[in-house]
């Protein structure tokens, strides 16, 4: 979703702030824009890509050593250049950006325009630019005064920098469930919506938090709360590398994720699963092992891939743990008055760390004196942040979209956490966690093994690509994997895709079976396998066009598909970290064939920060 660059320094701003909005891309959003100060503002905007902007200022004159750019996307108006960011206030002399959403912008903006106020655009920021510049007129007070006075009576969520026309070093940034980094160069100051924009830079950053307020100059950083007082800002360093944020070769951010899976497995395990002496070790766990095995329930809360993933650790912690699991869309979760007991735990699952509807869960579930353990990607992210113990997934930066690498490296935190618990409470035979132990090692070289080649996946992407609709059928572990293949292939081909638990099929979905649909069965050897093989009988007799996903050696399976992808075989608690990644592949290779930029497909942001 929207991201934000700014910069105060020695350096040109501009080259700093485009390079800043091209490594934001990913976010997704629907158009650009840059302000810039040396003898007044200079803003300039464009609906569409950032290198759209770039070519549209060819010429101008973009000098200058402090400035902000924003990428948005679209919550309050159509994507347009006049709704593009940055704004500038009725004056002209401020500038502002901004990522998140005002939700009582109507009545503000209502009582500027009976004070004479005109709006440019349709957003809800350029509200809250002119709100802060009556304020400051009316109080005859600072910029960051009138800020401050401005903020406290707004309702909703924000990430803003604001630049004044007078004042060619400052930025003033302020943040509340937006996520705001601040990098600490030498002379110099960059600031970014995440880490990706100042990576190059500096390692050194600083986290904003909720209701604090960033006074950023060249050579000082000061930070604030609501209520004026200082703040120590706490330095952070990063543990990244350019590399990880590039394409390192493959054409896609997409494919390189999915082929980077051996390692990011690898990873998340390391240190933590002691295959050799049968022992799995995460402090996480361990700090917390009475709140987590006494735990009387547990709610697992995400969005999208994140609460496949949580439908994947109800079977695991169920069986493994005998805890009984509720996954809730954390969207629904937030809203409707949840019974939270004490003794319950909630997992709060999430690749970026930063999604408003989970963090808002989260903060409501925490309010109600829920212990809250987050299974998080992005290290210091607002969740990871908020979480009072966790686990990350080490995944490493996730560019793409469509997330891959991420849900991998949460299952593979989740089986742990399962095996830990359940083995600590003693519902895990020694010798069935021995097993699990050993299964869960081999992972990474399985996975390995199906990346080899994957040229058959790409043959069966091209006879498929031109379907109106797919069908995606799974039962047990394997029934999230469906429902995972399913969004994959919706977001990044814009095929129609459902997913079902196999057997829910006969409820309803089997209408849609003729010789035109692909019905896709992840049916690998494990306990559903018989149910599952009646279950494609029932599809072949309909003429369904059958593509499976197998066991390798299995035979009964690929003599009843058009089409089998065969992986290796596992234990079934862990086979969806198998049988994921064939899915994966078949909706990039689907994309591809479609044309479609599978890393920015449309409509879709990479961290949804508004609600
Ligand atoms: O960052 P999060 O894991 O909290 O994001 C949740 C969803 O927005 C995310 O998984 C989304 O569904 C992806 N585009 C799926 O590929």
């Amino acid at each position: 979703m929207c991201g934000i660059v700014g910069y105060t320094g020695s350096r040109e701003a501009y080259p700093v702030i485009l390079k800043g909005l091209k490594r934001l891309e990913y976010r997704g959003y629907d158009s650009s824009g840059v302000a810039l100060i040396n003898n007044g503002l200079k803003v300039y905007k464009k609906k569409g890509k950032v290198a759209e902007l770039e070519e549209s200022v060819i010429g101008k004159d973009l000098h200058a050593h402090v400035g902000i750019g924003h990428t948005r996307w679209a919550t309050h108006g159509e994507p347009s250049d006049r709704n593009a960011h940055p704004h500038v206030s009725n004056s002209g002399q401020l500038a502002m950006i901004h990522n998140g959403i005002i939700e009582n912008y109507v009545p503000i903006k209502n009582d500027l325009l009976k004070k004479g106020y005109t709006f440019s655009s349709d957003t809800d920021t350029e509200v809250l630019l002119n709100f802060i510049e009556d304020i400051k007129k009316n109080n005859n007070c600072t910029l960051e005064e009138a800020l401050r006075i401005a903020l406290k009576r707004i309702v909703g969520a924000y990430c803003i920098l604001l630049v004044a026309a007078d004042d060619p070093e400052t930025i003033i940034a302020a943040r509340k469930g937006s996520p705001l980094v601040i990098g600490i160069g030498k002379g110099e100051h960059f600031l970014a919506s995440d880490a990706s924009p100042i990576i190059e830079y500096t390692k050194e950053v600083v986290y904003v938090n909720d209701y604090e307020i960033a006074i950023v100059r060249p050579d000082e950083l000061i930070l604030k709360n609501l209520g004026n007082e200082k703040q120590t800002p706490f330095i952070t360093k990063l543990d990244m590398e350019l590399a990880a944020i590039e394409k390192g070769g493959y054409d896609h951010f997409m494919i390189k994720e999915i082929h980077e899976q051996p390692d990011t497995i690898h990873d998340c395990l390391r240190g933590r699963l002691l295959a050799e002496h049968g022992q799995i070790v995460m402090s996480g766990i361990e700090d917390h092992l009475e709140a987590l095995t006494q735990a009387q329930r547990i709610v697992i809360v995400a969005c999208g891939t994140s609460w496949h993933a949580g439908l994947i650790a109800e079977y695991m912690i169920e069986e493994l743990c005998r805890i009984p699991v509720e996954v809730e869309y954390a969207s629904e979760f937030r809203y409707r008055n949840p019974i939270i007991h004490k003794g319950d735990v909630i997992i709060a699952i999430s690749q970026s760390g930063e999604t408003a509807d989970t963090l808002v869960a989260l903060e409501k579930a925490k309010e109600q004196g829920a212990f809250i353990f987050g299974v998080v990607n992005a290290v210091c992210s607002s969740i990871a942040r908020i979480s009072h113990a966790g686990a990350y997934t080490h995944a490493g930066p996730e560019i793409g979209v469509a997330s891959t690498k991420a849900f991998t490296g949460q299952l593979a935190v989740l089986a742990m956490m399962a095996l830990k618990i359940g083995y600590s409470k003693g519902t895990l035979s020694h010798e069935r966690y021995l097993q699990l132990i050993n299964e869960l090692n081999a992972i990474p070289e399985k996975v390995k093994e199906i990346l080899q080649d994957t040229s058959h996946i790409q043959a069966i992407a091209t006879k498929y690509k031109d379907a109106h609709d797919f069908l995606f059928l799974g039962r047990g572990y394997n029934f999230p994997v469906a429902l995972e293949g399913a969004l994959k292939l919706k977001e990044i081909s814009y095929i129609h895709a459902e997913g079902y638990p196999a057997a829910e099929m006969k409820h309803g979905p089997i209408a849609l079976v003729d010789e035109n649909l692909p019905v896709l069965f992840v049916a690998t050897k494990d306990s559903y396998y018989e149910k599952i093989v009646s279950n494609v009988q029932e599809i072949k007799a309909r003429k369904g066009k059958v593509i499976a996903v197998a066991t390798s050696g299995d035979t009964v399976i690929p003599s009843m598909a058009n089409d089998t992808i065969f992986v290796p075989d596992t234990d079934e608690v862990i086979a969806p970290l198998l049988s994921v990644i064939p899915l994966q592949l078949l909706s990039y290779y689907v994309g591809i064939a479609k044309g479609i930029d599978v890393d920015k497909p449309r409509n879709l942001a990479k961290s949804v920060t508004v609600e």
